[in-house]
């Protein structure tokens, strides 16, 4: 089993001191994060920051049966990592940052949006800032691809108990909440509001 994730706050800081043979407690797996690749055959990977990261794993079991196009941002060359696992399970792989300072320069939704416009693909999955998210939600809507989004949320309890990951889903006509450690944290495009 391996992890990965940004030194960003207290608890991290003290994960990242962890040594090999320590013991640390887990609550999980949680949720019900699963993307459903199974029967497409090309689709594209768009992932931003600490949200590429979940995205390793459907491209590392999407590979077999499905030709991959994978786009990372990252906001600079320093916040570039993993980069040669990820070429390794993807046909196509573009890595922006958005000062320019490594890769090509920009947004990566750019790059995913001239491709989508000379390559059809069977669907798109996105984990990322919400600024990417909500663009990726545009795209897919407006060129009618399935999408799958996985979000990210501060979570307190990861069990549905303390309400602190909500996000509004639509429902048919109505709205309602659903639980970001619960329901999610992938959830299809068309549904949430983010
Ligand atoms: S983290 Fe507590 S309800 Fe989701």
């Amino acid at each position: 089993m391996e992890f990965a994730f940004q030194v960003k706050g207290k608890g991290t800081e003290i994960l990242k001191d962890k040594k090999e043979g320590e013991f640390i407690d887990i609550l999980g797996p949680l949720g019900q994060g699963k993307f459903e690749y199974e029967g497409k055959k090309n689709i594209a990977i768009i992932g931003g920051g600490i949200g590429i990261f979940p995205l390793y794993e459907l491209a590392k079991c999407a590979k077999n049966t499905a030709k991959i196009n994978m786009y990372l941002g990252f906001r600079n060359k320093d916040l570039v990592v993993l980069e040669e696992e990820y070429k390794k399970v993807s046909d196509k792989f573009v890595l922006t940052t958005d000062d320019g300072t490594y890769g090509e320069k920009g947004f990566a939704i750019n790059y995913l949006k001239e491709d989508l416009s000379k390559e059809k693909v069977d669907a798109i999955y996105a984990c990322g800032p919400l600024p990417m998210l909500k663009a990726v939600q545009a795209v897919s809507k407006e060129m009618n691809i399935p999408c799958q989004i996985s979000l990210e949320e501060r979570m307190g309890c990861g069990i549905g108990a303390c309400l602190g990951c909500a996000v509004k889903i639509a429902a048919g006509e109505e709205t309602v909440y659903a639980h970001v450690c619960k329901a999610g944290p992938v959830f299809d495009a068309k549904v949430v509001e983010i």
